[in-house]
């Protein structure tokens, strides 16, 4: 149907100026009569109030020249059947043209020519209406200002244009750099100006639907403003394996204003504060914050541009609309290259735990379920939201971690927002059927070392594994005992219980009245008992003291079935005599077995001399003591129960210098006894209490230096025996065997003379 009429021009030059007044052409509200190109051989500027100036603000167009051939169509609002065929092409190209094509310009070779038709033309020129005024090169259709290849649109230098339906912007600089903003192809742009980016377990998809994931326990910036410094962080943590990390709490930093993060449990924190969000909008620093069931939402803007983000504890999806002025980076612009935008400054986040394999997963049954995608009813959204990053995410993250707590209806669920986003109604009963529900965790606070996950069917809190896997290894519950001014405890971890199903309230210490006490902020049930209290067993060995009790199911109670594992956590501490050592406790139960070590009560001996019988003048290093004056020596110990236990001056002696077993040794306690060789020595109080003492008139050593050197051996008994050593002056007996250790608490002083 088109035929050139004639060849105008046929000028070799760049330059060409010529008169079109046969074909007018408005171009936004202005006539013009006369076209001004200019070949630069990479462009072809067409202008029609002058050359091209890169300087100038004259009306230009610039079409690539690549192929030496650009076709510039005009039309006007006139209605020659002879154009039809151009019509349609040119209305097949661009949805915003409507009326009909009446005039051609072709530039071709350097060659302009000009096509009119020529029946209507002369009655058509002076008839020009608001003409929209395009370039074709081939059948693609380039911009007025500049080339958006594939848009289809015109800008006008210094203008915006929004295309909804693949949320782009084009913009045309007054210098006609065309730039383009898009957050991606279709698919992840709703239809109607909003982009999507989905950030689910360790996978991010973002705006041009790439997909990646995060594989360490990190910061990172999903979306960045340079403009105006905002940010949209987000952290992310392990749960059941180490290897594997999750989207886990989210933070907006605006950098001007208070940070919010939206945590898991649909929690939201202002500035570090915790805010109750409800169902009705309420207004934080600018952001809108609301809550339904499903999630926490945040609506703000930046510098213009609208940013929604949703977030339920598992799943976060940030809308942008208008993002014209959003001068942004991060995972959501580009996930590619994952490590330049981690954010943590301490590397701790990024250190790889060598977790084995999980054999129990079938990778290809895995990729075959997260197909489903791709089948009805989301087959009927595939044309719409192209499932396969949503696919990879599903299938990548399935093949290294179980399908638990609802980790595939997560993947999912994703791609059905963003199918609901494009305004696709999926009927979503029937996937419900094929993939198992996600734990119900709405609101449930779990604290750092925990999140939300399926216990029996249900939504709990369960140990994130790196704080687990040192109670996991060793196959215990808690622990290690604490032995602490007499004060004995065990703590248990309230996850590793909930993770057993085992209800804390129903444990107790062999004194049922003693129960297990949970602290609110670390979920940590600890049982503790001071002394003999709470049904403790004191028993004695040749070398410590041991306070033994236990954790334990009721065992009282009157049903007929129990649901819960029958545990035993035997613990104790001791007092040592007089050296550290440890002894094992142990869980018994049907299923769980553990030993932890044992801990001890620590406890201080002193060791005094006096010159008063009511011990009060201490007898210093510089003190002067005659010979035969009275000396009263304290033995006191301090961090016992006097209660439990007693102290028993064993022996004390004395040398002429610090070498306790050096001689001449002169024997003043012996078996607990005083000397009964030596009638000054007394001894006070001993065995009765954890202090006691002894007094003797002082002597020198014969033929020696004139030091006196005084060691004294002490031992712990425990009270329910009788600890107080039975003398009688002149016939002393031997003590219970029981009470020779081998290496008893030891103490020396010295005086010279
Ligand atoms: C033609 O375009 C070139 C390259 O942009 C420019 O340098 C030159 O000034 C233009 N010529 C005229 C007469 O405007
Ligand atoms: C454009 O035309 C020039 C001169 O006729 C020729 O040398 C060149 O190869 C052509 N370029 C293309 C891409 O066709
Ligand atoms: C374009 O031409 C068709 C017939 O070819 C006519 O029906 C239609 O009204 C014309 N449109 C305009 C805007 O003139
Ligand atoms: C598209 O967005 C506009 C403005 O946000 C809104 O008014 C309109 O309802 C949306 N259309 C659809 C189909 O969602
Ligand atoms: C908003 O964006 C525009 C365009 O990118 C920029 O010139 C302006 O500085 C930005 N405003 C702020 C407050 O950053
Ligand atoms: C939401 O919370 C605000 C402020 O706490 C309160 O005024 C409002 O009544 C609540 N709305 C609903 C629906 O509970
Ligand atoms: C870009 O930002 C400027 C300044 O904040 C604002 O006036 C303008 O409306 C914004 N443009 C768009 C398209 O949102
Ligand atoms: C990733 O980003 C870093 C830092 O910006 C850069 O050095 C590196 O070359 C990038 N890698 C890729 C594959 O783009
Ligand atoms: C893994 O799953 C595929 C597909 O469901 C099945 O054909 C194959 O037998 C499975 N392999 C194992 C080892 O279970
Ligand atoms: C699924 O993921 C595994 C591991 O990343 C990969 O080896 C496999 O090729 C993927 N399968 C499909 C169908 O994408
Ligand atoms: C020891 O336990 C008692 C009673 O259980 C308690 O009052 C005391 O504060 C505890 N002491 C320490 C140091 O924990
Ligand atoms: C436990 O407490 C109850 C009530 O406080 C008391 O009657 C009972 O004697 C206590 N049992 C033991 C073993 O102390």
């Amino acid at each position: 149907m088109l035929r050139p009429l004639l060849f105008l021009f046929a000028v070799p030059y760049n330059l060409i100026s010529i008169n079109t007044s046969d074909c007018p052409i408005t171009y936004y509200g202005q006539e013009y009569t006369t076209v001004y190109t200019n070949f630069t051989g990479e462009d072809l500027f067409v202008c029609f109030n002058g050359y091209y100036n890169p300087e100038g603000n004259g009306d230009c167009i610039r079409v690539p020249n690549t192929d030496n051939r650009t076709n510039i169509a005009l039309n006007n609002n006139n209605d020659p059947s002879y154009w039809t065929g151009l019509t349609d092409v040119i209305h097949s190209s661009v949805s915003t043209v409507t009326n009909n094509v009446t005039c051609y310009l072709l530039f071709y070779n350097r060659l302009v020519s000009m096509l009119v038709e020529s029946s209507s033309f002369l009655i058509q020129t002076k008839q020009t209406l608001d003409q929209t005024l395009f370039c074709t090169l081939r059948s693609i259709l380039h911009d007025i200002c500049s080339t958006f290849t594939g848009h289809g649109f015109g800008v006008k230098p210094g203008d915006t244009r929004q295309i909804p339906n693949t949320c782009t912007f084009l913009t045309c600089s007054s210098t006609r750099i065309p730039s383009v903003k898009t957050c991606g192809p279709p698919g992840q742009c709703d239809g109607n100006g909003t982009c999507l980016c989905t950030v689910t377990g360790p996978t991010v998809i973002d705006f041009k639907r790439q997909m990646n994931s995060v594989s360490d326990r990190c910061e990172y910036s999903l979306l960045h403003d340079q403009s105006t410094g905002f940010s949209l962080k987000a952290n992310f943590l392990e749960r059941r394996r180490r290897d594997v990390s999750f989207v886990d709490s989210l933070t907006l930093d605006f950098s001007d204003s208070e940070d919010i993060q939206l945590l898991q449990g649909h929690r939201v924190t202002v500035t570090g504060s915790p805010v109750t969000v409800n169902s009705s909008v309420q207004t934080f620093s600018g952001v809108d914050l609301s809550k339904d069931q499903t999630g926490v939402t945040a609506s703000f803007s930046v510098n213009g541009s609208s940013v929604s983000v949703f977030f339920d504890g598992t799943t976060a999806q940030i809308y942008m609309a208008d993002p014209v002025n959003f001068t942004y980076d991060g995972l959501c612009v580009d996930s590619n290259n994952v490590s330049s935008l981690r954010l943590s400054s301490d590397t701790s986040c990024q250190f790889k735990y060598p977790d084995p394999a999980d054999n129990t997963i079938n990778c290809s049954a895995v990729a075959q379920q997260c197909d489903v995608l791709k089948s009805a009813p989301f087959s009927s959204c595939n044309s719409k939201v192209d499932p396969q990053p949503y696919i990879n995410a599903c299938n990548e993250t399935l093949c290294k971690y179980p399908d638990v707590d609802g980790l595939r209806c997560q993947f999912i669920q994703a791609y059905a927002k963003a199918c609901e986003k494009s305004q696709v109604n999926l009927v979503i009963q029937v996937f419900s059927f094929t993939v198992q529900p996600k734990p119900v965790c709405g609101d449930r606070i779990c604290n750092s070392h925990e999140f939300c996950g399926e216990i029996n069917y249900n939504g709990g809190c369960r140990c994130r594994e790196i704080f687990a896997f040192v109670y996991r290894q060793s196959n215990l519950l808690g622990g290690p005992t604490v032995c602490k001014d007499n004060n004995a405890s065990l703590s248990l971890v309230g996850c590793l219980l909930n993770e057993k199903s085992i209800d804390y309230t129903l444990l107790h210490l062999n004194d049922k009245n003693c129960t297990g006490v949970m602290d609110p902020d670390s979920h940590m049930v600890t049982f503790g008992f001071n002394g003999d209290s709470c049904g403790t067993k004191v028993t004695e060995t040749s070398n410590q003291i041991i306070y033994k009790n236990g954790i334990m199911t009721s065992n009282g109670s009157s049903e007929v079935i129990t649901r819960q594992d029958e545990i035993y956590i035997e613990f104790s501490c001791i007092n040592k005599k007089p050296e550290m050592q440890t002894v094992v406790f142990r869980i018994q139960g049907s299923t769980v077995v553990q030993y932890i070590k044992s801990e001890v009560w620590n406890y201080s001996v002193t060791m005094k001399a006096f010159t008063d019988g009511s011990r009060t003048q201490v007898l210093t290093p510089d003190s002067e003591v005659k010979l035969n004056q009275r000396i009263w020596v304290e033995l006191e110990t301090d961090g016992l129960n006097g209660d439990l236990v007693s102290v028993v001056t064993d022996s004390c002696w004395a040398t002429d210098n610090q070498m306790s077993n050096s001689t001449p040794k002169y024997d003043l306690i012996m078996d607990g006894c005083a000397n009964p060789d030596d009638q000054t020595v007394y001894v006070g109080g001993n065995g009765e209490g954890t202090s006691n003492y002894f007094s003797f008139n002082m002597f020198r050593f014969s033929r020696s230096t004139g030091e006196v050197y005084l060691h004294c051996k002490l031992q712990l008994c425990a009270k329910k025996n009788n600890c107080v050593p039975a003398c009688s002056r002149g016939v002393r007996r031997r003590r219970s065997a029981k009470y020779r250790d081998e290496a008893p608490a030891f103490l020396s002083m010295g005086w010279s003379h």
